[in-house]
């Protein structure tokens, strides 16, 4: 069974880290549930690793929504939270509002915002409609990237306090944890010992209280690049290709399939057609 957003909320009391990952299919979610991940956070990472696009800006509510249905099909044990799509809440509250019921309708357990104060408001009243929301600050992909590129956050005393403030109002808002994505690791650690909700590091030090990665950068399946705060578990590229590479040279050589891989028809079936194929043939001669 799912863990509850209070069993997340426990976990920080209790000092039990919360491994976070993301997945967008049937089948990594399932992979991610076997592990026994805490929350699989259905990430508009998807729009990179899952489409091939440059950045998570064009990721719409209908991918989303797609993403997150075949999530909620794979997962039975880990806790589901969708990412608003750039575009998804920005419009107004009501538009903002109705795509967060979509995503609940589906089966998610809670939604991801990324942003500071601006999207306080919407935090409170996604909250006091009894949709959980996690925060995410820090490097926001949606917008920080337009600004000024992959930059590490926090690294100035004023950029420091204003990470640390967004963090407590997100709390405040009513937010059941928060993102912290490329922050330098003294906010990140301040930023975690002030909360008391748990904070979900990618990029931002061990002081958080979770982490989270992209599923296909942790199997090594995305091979564009490697961020210095990725951790390969696997090789999984060069491993495909070379099984792929393998299938083909088996193909030519004839290897595969193997008998193993065949069917066969019913002795007496089989007799049947050989006869009728005679007949036919020595009725037409060849
Ligand atoms: O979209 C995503 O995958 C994310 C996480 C990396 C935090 O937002």
């Amino acid at each position: 069974m799912s863990p509850s957003i209070h069993d997340i909320l426990q976990k920080k009391k209790k000092a039990e880290k919360i491994a976070v990952i993301t997945a967008y299919d049937f089948t990594s979610a399932k992979i991610c549930d076997e592990a026994g991940i805490d929350i699989a956070l259905v990430g508009d990472s998807a729009g990179m690793v899952m489409m091939g696009n440059s950045s998570t800006i064009a990721v719409t509510m209908e991918e989303m929504m797609s993403f997150c249905k075949s999530v909620v099909n794979g997962t039975k044990n880990a806790l589901i939270v969708a990412d608003m799509p750039f575009g998804s809440y920005q419009v107004d509250m009501t538009l903002a509002v109705a795509n967060a019921v979509k995503l609940i309708k589906l089966g998610c357990h809670a939604v991801k915002i990324e942003g500071g104060l601006e999207v306080i408001p919407l935090i409170r009243r996604l909250t006091e409609y009894g949709i959980p929301v996690m925060g995410h600050i820090g490097l926001k992909p949606q917008t920080t990237v337009l600004w000024q590129g992959y930059k590490v956050q926090g690294k100035t005393s004023d950029a420091a306090i204003e990470l640390y403030d967004q963090a407590i109002e997100i709390e405040k808002a009513g937010a059941f944890s928060l993102v912290l994505e490329l922050v330098t690791k003294e906010v990140s650690n301040e930023i975690s010992r002030a909360l008391t909700i748990p904070t979900i590091g990618i990029g931002s030090g061990s002081g958080c209280d979770g982490q989270v990665i992209v599923y296909h950068d942790l199997l090594g399946l995305f091979n564009n690049f490697k961020p210095k705060f990725v951790k390969r578990y696997l090789d999984s590229f060069t491993l495909s290709v070379e099984a792929v590479k393998r299938y083909k040279s088996e193909i030519l050589s004839g290897i595969f399939p193997g008998e193993e891989h065949a069917f066969s028809m019913p002795e007496e079936e089989s007799i049947n057609f050989t006869n009728y194929l005679s007949t036919m043939r020595s009725r037409h001669g060849s």
